[in-house]
């Protein structure tokens, strides 16, 4: 086994004892359609079989313990199961059974479409890697989301915007006709989590990705994902009519821009057959868009629907926009979309980051979930950890990502949850989908943490199925990852399952937000402020901290955010009694001397969550310490030094925040907390 991290959790470790046994029962993998999907497929199983029993699985003779693996329509399957059973897939999903003919047993992996089959061998092969697989299995997984999608913000000259795992995967000079192995590999790991799409390019997107010379190299990387069930997705620039086709400008309502948009999506799919469509940022932080022109997003986001709708192409629109202005930013997004609810077409998603400001350690959901009625809408989460401590600090965003997809939004009563609403159970769409800015680079080891791969991994488990707990999804990765032993695996889980609020006290606890320094967004600067910029850039414009008290009123009398969500949310966001404490500073300014729950004052409150912080990582520390005989020593290592990088920080964190807001506060750190320094 390579050490370094590079086979993420595809780590097929030879079965010991029963396991081996029930390892060894299988015998050939049989199939009776031809296709590279299915040959990847098939491959995979007999490689795997190779390192987990030693045993060649490889010959295609149907007999007792074969995998009969095939598509509905196969006759093989047709042959060991009813139609009647095969009527539950729907989309991607797949059916693995044991099925007994004769005096034969058969493992059988099947669905409607081929690349559900490969979704269907690699969770087979999981449950083998996490000791649950049985010669009794009856299994039907159908996906949550049709499109189940990661963003890349990769630049093409290859840097990453908040990216933190080296250059980006994609080598552009080389393309199209050098190819690298690892863009199998990428598409490999994603079919491995039922991952089905993926944007390739930043959305902060130059015109050129659409040029000619592009666009042969997107076929080039089109080409190596298809049979993995990977579509390619494009950012595209909304001046590129404009930017690339020389007209004078890119008003979606001049026939000319149109007909631009036409002819080029015409050539995308001469070139891309089954192209995805265009995810665009608009408008928003300094891009051009339909707004220039006096138009709507809705304007903007239909004329491309238009053209990639003959197609079957979607245009995923995003609705992070704000500016400054007099309006709090975290209200903006849905002053601006509601009104356009219901004028969007049916081949339009609009992209809706988890929370109304920026993927900060804690935010309330975003109010427009649930807001717009008659419109499809995503979620867009963000792996890459721009405000978690970057590839540096282990934090298992898990729990975070349910936090949003169980948020109930009250949109219609008690139970409309973000999940429901986005996955079609309660709204009927055309387009379900969701998505996350990938935290993938040209590192040896991908993701630049080896703990930060579990949340890559748990981003695919939960678009497949978001009622999956974080607790399952990170034991799977564990096992797959390190080691079933329960000594390891048991500190582990804990370790990942607390590190999201461990962040969060070490960070900005009870609801601060938005105290990064400017522009790498890595550490804490709470008292930034460079002089003439963008007011809603600075700290100080979220954390308004005074002599009174700390953090942005967003109440009924304050910006008024409150009257964005539901009732009763509203109402509990309002009143500072019922507001979670995990939010107080995101909705309400609070006195030095308000009472917490625990009767502490918000001061000495905000003194321990910092510390508890950095004990948490501290304690982090001396558990992975003690797991040195459980793990190879390179990973070992590498993560005992990324957690004292961690621990450090963390110290960093809390001295910053609490020396600068003590200069308002004006009363003593509680005496059994580290000074700070
Ligand atoms: C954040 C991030 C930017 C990014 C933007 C976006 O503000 O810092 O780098 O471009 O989000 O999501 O569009």
């Amino acid at each position: 086994f390579a050490e370094d991290g590079s086979r993420l959790w595809l780590r097929y470790k030879p079965l010991t004892g029963m396991q081996k046994e029930k390892g060894n029962t299988f015998s050939s993998i049989v199939k009776d359609e031809r296709s590279a999907t299915l040959d990847i497929a098939s491959g995979e199983l007999s490689s795997a079989w190779k390192e987990l029993t030693g045993k060649d699985i490889s010959s295609a003779t149907l007999q007792d313990g074969s995998i009969v693996i095939g598509t509905t329509k196969s006759k093989n399957i047709r042959s060991l199961l009813t139609g009647k059973e095969l009527k539950d897939l729907t989309d991607d999903g797949f059916i693995i059974r044991s099925v007994k003919k004769g005096n034969r047993n058969y493992t059988v992996i099947t669905s409607a479409e081929e690349r559900g089959i490969l979704y269907g061998v690699f969770h087979f092969l999981r449950l083998v890697q996490t000791d649950s697989f049985s010669d009794n299995l009856n299994i039907v997984e159908n996906p949550k989301y049709k499109v189940r999608i990661l963003n890349h913000w990769d630049n093409l000259d290859r840097t990453i915007e908040r990216g933190y795992a080296g250059y980006s995967l994609w080598k552009w000079d080389e393309l199209p006709n050098t190819l690298s192995p690892r863009y199998d590999a990428y598409a490999r790991a994603n079919a491995s989590i039922g991952i089905n799409a993926t944007v390739l390019n930043n959305v902060n997107a130059t015109p050129e990705i659409l040029t000619g010379a592009y666009l042969a190299k997107v076929k080039a990387l089109a080409d190596v994902f298809r049979p993995y069930g990977l579509k390619v997705y494009l950012a595209v620039n909304f001046s590129s009519p404009k930017e690339l086709g020389g007209l004078s400008d890119s008003d979606p309502l001049n026939p000319a821009v149109n007909k631009w948009w036409n002819n080029k999506v015409k050539d995308i799919y001469k070139l891309i057959p089954d192209f995805g469509g265009f995810l665009v940022k608009a408008n928003s932080e300094g891009l051009p868009g339909p707004q220039d022109y006096g138009r709507t997003h809705a304007d903007g986001a239909n004329m491309l629907a238009d053209a990639l709708k003959p197609y079957g192409g979607i245009v995923m629109w995003r609705a992070f926009v704000y500016n400054p202005s007099n309006e709090d930013r975290a209200k903006q997004a849905y002053s601006e979309f509601t009104p356009l609810d219901g004028q969007f077409r049916d081949n339009v998603i609009i992209q809706i980051k988890n929370g109304p400001v920026d993927f900060q350690p804690r935010e309330p959901f975003s109010p427009l979930f649930g807001a717009l009625r008659d419109t499809q809408e995503m979620v867009e989460f963000q792996i890459t950890q721009e405000y978690l401590g970057f590839s540096n600090h282990l934090v298992y965003l898990s729990p975070m990502f349910k936090e949003t997809l169980d948020s109930d939004t009250y949109s219609d009563g008690e139970g409309p949850t973000i999940a429901k609403i986005t996955d079609g159970t309660l709204r009927s769409g055309k387009v379900t989908a969701i998505s996350a800015v990938a935290n993938i680079g040209e590192d040896t080891n991908w993701c630049g943490h080896h703990f930060a791969q579990a949340n890559w991994y748990a981003f695919g488990r939960l678009a497949w199925n978001h009622r999956l707990t974080s607790e399952q999804i990170a034991d799977e990765w564990i096992k797959m990852t390190f080691s079933n032993n329960k000594d390891f695996m048991n500190p582990v889980k804990d370790m990942m399952l607390s590190s999201r609020e461990t962040t969060v006290d070490y960070m900005m606890p009870l609801g601060l937000h938005h105290i990064f320094a400017f522009g790498h967004h890595y550490g804490p600067e709470p008292w930034g402020d460079v002089p003439g910029a963008r007011p809603d850039w600075m700290p100080w414009y979220y954390h308004n901290a005074d002599s009174t008290g700390l953090g942005f009123d967003r109440t009924m009398s304050g910006s008024n955010a409150v009257s964005q969500y539901f009732p009763p949310l509203n109402n509990i966001y309002n009143d500072i009694a019922l507001c979670p404490e995990n939010l107080l500073l995101w909705f309400h300014h609070v006195p030095w001397d308000y009472r917490l729950k625990d009767g502490k004052t918000l001061w000495d409150g905000l003194c321990y969550k910092y510390d508890t912080g950095v004990r948490q990582v501290r304690a982090y520390q001396k558990l992975w310490d003690r797991m040195e005989e459980y793990v190879d020593g390179q990973r070992f290592r590498e993560i005992q030094s990324k957690l004292r990088v961690q621990a450090r920080d963390a110290v960093w964190w809390k001295d910053a925040c609490l020396l600068y807001f003590q200069t308002f506060s004006k009363r003593p750190v509680p005496y059994d907390i580290e000074r700070p320094v």
